[in-house]
């Protein structure tokens, strides 16, 4: 079993574990539309975002990272056998400085330490942040997937087709 020792310091940042008090943190973002546009779940209510606080705090998967004390978002890292899939939503106020490749970049090389051979992530290709965030870590698009991964519908109600990309890292031997 792969042990990741949490918390890990960065510069700025720290990921540690998630704590059932992190509902309040955890609503300042996930109830926003825009953030959970490409995201499997609609908008969370503050009694969602609590109770899922609550799971979190339980779960091995999620990773809170924090920022002068401030929850500004988090990773998802499930790890099976010697590979990971990972995962970020970060708050909008935090984006565009860095902090979601600071926080996975840490992640990666504290797993990869511990002995992962390789990380995987999905993304859709109308969400050029999420792809571009893959890139600046190194990751590699293994496979373009057109019209293949549907979450939401549009104001009409009509289904959003999305093009699926796949990345991957593997460990340098
Ligand atoms: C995907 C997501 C985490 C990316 O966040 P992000 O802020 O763009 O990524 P980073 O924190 O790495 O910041 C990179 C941006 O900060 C800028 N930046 C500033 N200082 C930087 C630094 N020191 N190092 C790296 N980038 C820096 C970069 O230029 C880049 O901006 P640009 O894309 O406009 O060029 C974020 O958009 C998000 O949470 N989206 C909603 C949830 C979502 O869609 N998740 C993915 C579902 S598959």
């Amino acid at each position: 079993m792969l042990n990741i020792l949490l918390p890990i310091e960065t510069p700025e940042l720290l990921l540690r574990k998630f704590r059932p008090e992190d509902g309040e943190g955890l609503y300042a973002y996930l109830s926003d539309p825009e953030t959970v546009r490409f995201e499997p779940y609609g908008p969370l209510t503050r009694e969602q975002a609590c109770a899922e606080a609550q799971a979190r705090a339980q779960a091995r998967c999620f990773v809170a990272v924090e920022r002068a004390g401030v929850l500004i978002g988090h990773l998802y890292f499930a790890v099976k056998g010697d590979c990971a899939e990972l995962g970020y939503v970060f708050s909008p106020a935090y984006q565009g400085h860095g902090y979601a490749t600071q926080a996975a970049r840490a992640l990666m090389n504290a797993a990869f330490s511990a002995g992962l051979r390789r990380v995987t992530a999905e993304c859709a290709l109308e969400n050029p942040r999420s792809w571009r965030l893959l890139e600046r870590l190194g990751m590699r698009r293994v496979s373009e997937t057109p019209h293949s991964v549907c979450f939401k519908q549009d104001a009409s109600g009509n289904d959003l087709w999305w093009t699926r990309l796949e990345y991957e890292i593997r460990r340098e031997v």
